[in-house]
């Protein structure tokens, strides 16, 4: 570690771009930012010296060749590009530059569906073999640099692997989750034009074993791109292979030898395409590229997490989002981590799982999201109190607003008070978090991403794009300086890319939430701003609506949307689920409604509150409302496609107005 000084020189000549020599190379453990000072003072240097601040944490990665300039960025066209000139590539900083120090320390640990079923582990070592291997069976079956790789896989360990070989050979990783269905699949193997698939005969989820061998068959019928088929052996299910096509993964390993030297990447060439749903229209193959992704998914997650060598990290996400691709697969293994994978569902065999691979594991990193988190908590305490968990030092949630309830559920019943929680703000277009506690170093406050990390330049704006200056404030979500893993672009469609992020608020990408800004400069993401209703010319965001409904103690969650009344504009209506059938359901629309009036003001009331057995949700947890909104307005014609649901049948059950599905 060099001294504090010799670290300041240092910082003045990255400036000039002169880079470190090996002798004076730091490591991501030499900058982790473990107190409040810390983070104000890199907080600071990142906002006055950008390009000074990410030279000095990219200078603790491996390169080919370092980089020419930082960062070369234009809002209009728009370009962002970063590092430019370096060449890399992400496995050689994810596997092969540990393996001398950190060679035999565990890599991944896998958990499977059963809990009967044998895990399975990998060190660095037998990781970096693992991908050397798959590498070159890619490489066999004729896959190339920037050919795109469509990986429909479960959480086992092969589609890590599979992940991780794409990037060593420079190939474009689609992953696109397994649980959605064949038509889902298609349109997105065909907007990237994948030339493979890797996939698997099956899949276990929970109790049921599920063929996705055949949805991929299906699917495969109207994507001309695709010349071969990979296909692992997971079930023992009886499928056919299609001559010409289909190939068994476990032949192609036995033809390859463990050795396959990286492609060299340029910085900015294309890592991966992810699939993100858009509010209207086709989903959006998120543009990923190489160095500035790697360097923000490292360096976030060692310090939001403070991870500490020797730790067990446990992220609950699927590979086939982002929080998978970020912080299970590249930041983790960039920072050397031990990252564990869990191939099947919370509830199974009961839902103690979660606390079963905490104990079995000694896991102390968990890192899930809120809808989980109140599946969880609606449980019966006995599955947590018979497991010890006291390994658990860092807690962590996603993907939605958490509210006040599920957020001291999880402090008190998980944490045991002394764990603190990171709500960690970010999106698939980000690529990694951008406003989160640092784990232990900011002060955490319920509901509350607080602080925006060191580099991440947040702002709140105002409907005509002012800037607003002052503590608390509200306003839409946007960050006005560019950050290393912003994705480029949508995949074929620039002008998309354009008009999505970039044209709201000119010189600003905007995300899309509105947030809040208490006195101290804490954010709170309060929700989509494209979930705004107009109620007699108020606007009325429905999630804090939602959030006081969901203070009822007979109301389990709710969703909010509009739909037009002759003379209001718009009124709200709410689908609600409560625990126990109400003996009288006009009783406790009234007492909603009063919670709300004396919360909000009666102009936030609700004039139709349905109680419904569940909510249309993605697979990624999110309140389908459009479908909500079309069956508000009597328009049940044309629901759209509602089978990559995680629940479609509720949808038929709230049109028929059941309270069961
Ligand atoms: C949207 C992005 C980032 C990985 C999973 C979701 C919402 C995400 C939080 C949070 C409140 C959150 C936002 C965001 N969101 N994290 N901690 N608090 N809202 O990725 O599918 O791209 O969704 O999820 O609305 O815009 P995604």
């Amino acid at each position: 570690m060099v001294s504090e000084i010799t670290h300041e020189l240092k910082l003045h000549k990255i400036g000039i771009y002169e880079h470190a020599t090996e002798e004076e190379k730091q490591t991501l453990d030499d900058l982790q930012v473990d107190s409040f000072i810390k983070y104000y003072k890199s907080y600071q240097h990142s906002v006055n010296d950008p390009e000074g601040f990410w030279a000095q944490i990219a200078e603790t990665f491996t390169w080919r060749k370092k980089w020419d300039k930082i960062v070369e960025y234009d809002w209009e066209t728009p370009k962002f590009e970063w590092f430019k000139g370096a060449k890399l590539n992400i496995t050689e900083n994810c596997l092969d530059r540990h393996l001398d120090k950190r060679g035999d320390d565990l890599a991944i640990i896998w958990e499977p569906n059963d809990p009967n079923e044998a895990n399975r582990t990998f060190t660095y070592r037998e990781l970096h073999a693992e991908v050397s291997k798959f590498s070159n069976v890619l490489k066999n079956n004729g896959v190339e640099k920037g050919d795109r790789v469509c990986v429909y896989m479960p959480m086992v360990p092969e589609l890590a692997i599979a992940v991780l070989a794409c990037a060593r050979i420079g190939a474009v990783h689609s992953v696109v989750f397994a649980g959605f269905s064949s038509v889902a699949l298609s349109t997105r193997i065909n907007d990237a034009e994948c030339k493979v698939i890797l996939t698997t005969d099956g899949v276990y989820r929970g109790s049921k074993a599920v063929d996705l061998k055949g949805i991929v068959d299906e699917a495969l019928e109207s994507t001309p791109s695709i010349e071969t088929s990979i296909v692992l052996n997971r079930i023992n299910a009886n499928i056919t292979m299609k001559a010409g096509r289909d190939i068994w993964w476990h032949e192609e390993l036995a033809k390859v030898s463990d050795i396959c030297p990286a492609e060299e990447m340029d910085a900015e060439d294309m890592l991966f395409i992810l699939y993100t749903s858009g509010s209207t229209g086709k989903p959006k193959g998120m543009v990923h590229t190489c160095a500035g992704y790697m360097i923000h998914t490292a360096y976030s997650f060692k310090n939001v997490f403070q991870y500490k060598h020797g730790d067990v990290y446990f992220c609950t996400a699927d590979i086939g989002w982002i929080t998978g691709h970020s912080y299970i697969v590249y930041g983790p293994l960039a920072a050397g981590a031990t990252t564990l994978m869990f191939e099947g569902i919370p509830s199974y065999p009961d839902y103690g799982r979660f606390w079963e691979i905490v104990e079995k594991h000694q896991v102390n990193q968990f890192y899930t999201a809120p809808t989980a988190i109140r599946a969880l908590a609606a449980q019966p305490n006995e599955l947590i109190d018979k497991h010890d968990i006291s390994s658990i030092k860092v807690l962590g949630t996603v993907g939605e607003p958490i509210n006040e309830e599920a957020w001291h559920w999880y402090d008190e019943k998980i944490g045991k008070q002394k764990s603190p929680i990171v709500d960690t703000w970010w999106q698939t277009e980000t690529g990694g978090i951008m406003i989160s506690p640092l784990a232990g170093v900011t002060p955490t406050k319920p509901t509350f991403a607080t602080r925006p990390l060191p580099g991440i330049q947040p702002c709140l704006v105002n409907e005509n794009g002012e800037e607003l200056n002052t503590n608390p404030a509200e306003g839409r979500l946007c960050v006005k300086y560019p950050w290393p893993s912003m994705a480029r672009t949508i995949y074929g469609d620039h002008n998309r890319y354009k008009e999505t992020y970039f044209t709201a608020f000119s010189g600003k990408y905007f995300t899309g939430d509105g947030s809040f800004r208490d006195l101290e400069g804490n954010y709170r993401i309060t929700g989509r701003v494209d979930d705004v209703v107009i109620v007699s010319g108020h606007n009325l965001g429905t999630a804090p609506i939602e959030n006081v409904i969901n203070e009822h103690s007979n109301v389990v969650e709710s969703a909010i949307v509009g739909y037009p009344h002759d003379i209001k504009g718009n009124a709200l209506y709410a689908y609600v689920i409560v625990y126990e059938t109400p003996e009288n359901d006009d009783f406790l629309r009234h007492e909603i409604n009063d919670l709300i009036a004396r919360t909000i003001g009666p102009i936030a009331k609700l004039d139709k509150i349905q109680f419904v057995p569940g909510l249309p949700k993605t697979r990624s947890g999110k309140i389908m409302r459009r479908i909500l909104r079309k069956i508000a307005e009597n328009e049940t014609s044309n629901l759209g496609d509602i089978s990559t649901l995680l629940n479609p049948d509720v949808v038929q059950a709230i049109m028929d107005g059941s309270l069961v599905k």
